[in-house]
């Protein structure tokens, strides 16, 4: 029998953000006993609407202050090993993860509300939206403030161009990424894309690689500051002005992790197998117009006519059946070789590997490379991850919140005012 709670796990869990939900629910308080909707028709004057949003900023704010400290709480656990007891804000929030940073979630309050007058609104209460925006707001403040940005790993589809489609050299997002390289900060695209030749890659991102190449402004290794991890931990390559399509392919010898390095062949293609035994059934259970679409690192159903939609549902029902039987099938089980299932929009994958391990090969790479002495790894606190989708289940960026600081876009216009509020941020600290 269906229990309401596996209808309520199966509906709801997969695609609710705790924190931000959580975060949420806190401000919805002071929303409900302090915003005036009755304050339209009862002829209330500018001044009194004045004071009630003035009333509204300062609970918000102080509420924000509060999470910020508890946050700060639960750092101090999450640093202290011998410590066996959750954190207040562990027990509040079951899901919340290791940070990277403190948050200053006040600053950032009074930031994104002049920018988005939270608390002007009557009558629809701070939202997911404005609280995503606040976090972002927040991380790029301590990415700035308490260290210094040395990593910048972006995903690739509906961050820094539309779903599908291509970094076009009109794109808006160009020169705040030239602008990120001549600060020294270097650049890693980490997408689910995997091909292995680089004119595929060039044909998805010929804006950005043809404007780095004619730059008469960045030198020689910040042009080189920039890499492919195609796959979403598969295939690396590297801005090169003397190759073809100006990406070299780098050997997997010289950039897999001792853990990547022991994955063995026989388990990969065993994870795979049960994928597509699994992605098969479900376009027959489900009747998807939808082909099943092999690779040496992944296994996909992409829709049978570039111009159908598959149904959402369809979608989550597939990655959350495919996640499910991997995890029980004795090639997932135990996960000698990690995977990750997601919903692309239009498209389901699986691939080998996720972004957690794409984005510390980018740490290690740039790490090696330009890392003072001693340093070999660029740390997740001078490492941000910039992508769209974060939710827990069915999602690719979600897994890089493990090993770097995070920002949640939800479009590449949002990925520019991110970068051109960091670029503020920046500027500001030198100066
Ligand atoms: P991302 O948003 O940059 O991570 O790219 C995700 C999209 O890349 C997916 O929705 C697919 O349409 C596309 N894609 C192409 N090849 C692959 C692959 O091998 N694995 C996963 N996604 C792929
Ligand atoms: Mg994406």
């Amino acid at each position: 029998m269906t229990t309401r709670y596996r209808v309520e796990y199966a509906l709801k869990t997969h695609r609710r953000d705790q924190f931000i939900e959580w975060i949420k629910g806190l401000l919805a308080v002071p929303f409900v006993l302090y915003s005036q909707p009755n304050g339209i028709f009862e002829g209330q004057g500018l001044s009194s609407l004045t004071k009630t949003r003035e009333e509204a900023h300062r609970r918000y704010s102080e509420i924000l202050r509060d999470v910020e400290l508890m946050i700060d709480d639960h750092i101090a656990h999450q640093n202290d090993p011998e410590n066996p007891f959750p954190s207040k804000l562990k027990l509040l929030v079951p899901t919340i993860g290791p940070f990277f940073t403190r948050l200053p979630l006040e600053a950032a309050f009074k930031y994104q509300d002049r920018k988005r007058y939270i608390s002007s609104r009557r009558f629809v209460s701070p939202s997911f939206n404005d609280v995503r925006l606040i976090l972002n707001s927040a991380q790029i403040m301590a990415v700035t403030t308490y260290g210094t940005l040395q990593l910048a790993t972006f995903d690739g589809d509906v961050t820094l161009y539309d779903d599908g489609q291509s970094l076009e050299p009109a794109s808006p997002v160009i020169a705040p990424l030239l602008d990120l390289l001549s600060k020294n900060v270097k650049i890693g695209i980490v997408t689910a894309a995997g091909y292995t030749t680089a004119d595929r890659y060039y044909a998805r991102l010929h804006g950005l690689l043809d404007a780095i190449a004619n730059s008469p402004d960045l030198t020689p290794t910040q042009k080189a500051s920039l890499i492919i991890m195609g796959g979403e931990a598969n295939y690396l390559f590297e801005f090169s002005l003397a190759s073809p399509y100006y990406l070299a392919p780098v050997a997997r010898e010289k950039w897999l992790t001792p853990e990547m390095a022991l994955w063995d062949e026989r388990d990969i293609v065993s994870v795979l197998d049960v994928a597509e035994e699994a992605l098969g059934d479900c376009i027959k259970t489900l009747n998807l117009p939808a082909v099943l679409m092999r690779k040496d690192r992944a296994v996909g159903i992409i829709p049978s006519d570039p111009s159908i939609r598959i149904p959402r549902e369809s979608l989550e029902e597939t990655v959350l059946v495919v996640q499910k039987t991997l995890e029980l099938s004795s090639a997932g089980r135990h996960r000698r070789v990690p995977f990750c299932a997601f919903n692309g929009g239009n498209d389901v994958f699986v691939d080998i590997g996720d972004k957690s391990w794409g984005v510390t090969v980018c740490q290690r790479w740039f790490g090696a490379a330009g890392g003072g002495p001693g340093s070999k790894i660029i740390r997740g606190e001078n490492t941000l991850h910039v992508g769209d989708q974060f939710l827990s289940a069915g999602a690719n960026d979600f897994r890089a919140r493990s090993v770097g600081t995070t920002a949640w876009i939800a479009s590449p216009a949002e990925t520019v005012d991110l970068l051109d509020e960091l670029a503020d941020l920046m500027g500001k600290k030198l100066s």
